[in-house]
């Protein structure tokens, strides 16, 4: 595997978001997000964990910057910390918040490395959140003011613009298991958090194109369904909800059909929703890490299916199923479904989280590499079918605060040692840096 396999200009990045790698939660003005407050509830977080301090990357950004550009990457994809631009999610700017992302940005132009900004990877505001968070209407034009308030600081000098990062596990994870925050569980009425979602992208969207040129999109979560035999409608059910709710809106204008033996609050949608919703995009941002194998829930569940297993099929650490084609699988069914319609792919997460240890100084995490080197080739598949794919990024440069999980799945090509904050390339690294073989 060799940069030279790809097509001229596609570009290699990494990927990490402001939450899970920041840490200084109480400083320059931040202000709390919904992760702060639910890490404080007993029982949620695998390891009792929180993301105070996480890789301390806040204070570190110089050096995890050098990392990269040793590295050898063209691209980084940062998220922006609401709470940190606008503490309470609505009203005056907090200066020292945005001034650390205009060192960011500046930081990664001088080292030639293109800055992909996310606006939304989850943290919303607290204060936002006591006032109905993503249930509540309101939070469309709070989020459309934070996004002009972002693109008129930082506009054209961010590369790529993405509104938000996987609406769909936001809406599932936080608003119906329970299991992220806010920690909801609404059943079928958190499809009013999924609507909502879309309608402050496509508002996002709209400001940003009077303030940047730059390509704007939408990071979503992809996942080929493996329904048992016999059970088609499974998988269809599942599609709808998780593969195609929150990209038909945006490329065909309206909601899957299916959706609706789950959703609940379809008085959410108001007149001329789904045309802002359907402005334009220039990138279609996909995360993928693993096909969903699915089994019938029992009556009287919040969801019609729950994960099953592979039998067979090696796991990470975390027990997602290694199945490298399943991506190639899934940049061709939106090939097929969106046609001319889909615009250029950005895979902007890929990766995997493996016990790794540190031992005289090393990491050595084959596992890694291969799952990596494999969906690199299901890439490489699907670009000679035609899909566009324009680049590729890794989920994490950093091992980091993984959520639900804490610091106990290890997702970075570069180890973190949590007491002394010490940063240790793994063998992951070196071998992406030596794909890379310098810039093209
Ligand atoms: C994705 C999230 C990202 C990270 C990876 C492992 O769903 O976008 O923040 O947690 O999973």
């Amino acid at each position: 595997m060799r940069r030279a396999d790809f097509p001229h200009g596609f570009q290699f990045g990494v990927a990490t978001s402001a939450y899970q790698v920041e840490g200084a939660v109480d400083e320059d003005g931040r202000g709390p997000s919904v992760w702060d407050a639910f890490c404080e509830r007993p029982g949620v977080i695998a390891d009792a964990s929180s993301g105070r301090v996480a890789c301390d990357h806040y204070h570190r950004m110089d050096a995890d910057l050098d990392l990269m550009a040793r590295l050898g990457v063209d691209a980084y994809r940062f998220s922006i910390a609401w709470p940190r631009i606008q503490p309470d999610g609505r009203g005056a700017t907090n200066s020292k918040g945005l001034d650390f992302y205009r060192r960011l940005v500046a930081g990664l132009r001088d080292r030639d490395i293109e800055p992909v900004a996310t606006l939304f990877h989850w943290d919303l505001p607290e204060p936002l959140q006591r006032a109905g968070g993503w249930m509540s209407r309101d939070t469309v034009a709070r989020f459309a003011r934070y996004a002009e308030i972002v693109g008129q600081a930082l506009g054209d000098d961010v590369a790529t613009w993405i509104t938000l990062n996987e609406p769909h596990n936001h809406m599932s994870h936080g608003h119906i298991m329970g299991t992220h925050a806010p920690g909801l569980r609404l059943g079928g009425d958190a499809f009013a958090v999924a609507h909502h979602q879309l309608l402050a992208h496509g508002a996002a969207t709209t400001v940003l194109r009077g303030l940047t040129s730059r390509p704007i999109g939408i990071t979503n979560y992809y996942s080929p369904p493996r329904a048992p035999d016999g059970d088609a409608d499974l998988a269809v059910l599942w599609d709808a909800w998780v593969n195609h709710m929150f990209t038909d809106p945006i490329l065909l204008g309206g909601y899957p059909d299916e959706i609706w033996s789950i959703a609940g609050r379809a008085d959410a949608i108001g007149d001329g929703d789904l045309d802002t919703i359907a402005a334009p995009i220039d990138v279609l941002g996909l995360n993928y890490y693993r096909p969903t194998p699915l089994e019938r829930a029992p009556a009287g569940a919040p969801l019609p299916f729950v994960i099953g297993s592979l039998p067979g099929v090696p796991v990470t650490s975390f027990g997602w199923p290694v199945v490298p084609d399943g991506l190639r699988e899934m940049l061709l069914h939106l090939a097929r479904r969106y046609g001319d319609r889909l615009p250029p792919i950005s895979i902007t997460e890929n990766g995997a989280a493996y016990r790794d240890t540190l031992a005289d100084g090393r990491v050595d995490d084959p596992e890694r590499i291969a799952y990596l080197a494999g969906h690199l080739e299901a890439v490489l598949g699907a670009l000679r079918a035609g899909v566009g794919v324009r680049s590729y990024f890794v989920w994490s440069l950093l091992d980091n605060f993984e959520w639900a999980a804490g610091y106990d799945q290890r997702f970075g090509i570069v180890h973190v040692d949590f007491e002394t904050q010490v940063r240790t390339p793994k063998a992951s690294w070196y071998w992406l840096q030596e794909m890379l073989g310098g810039r093209s």
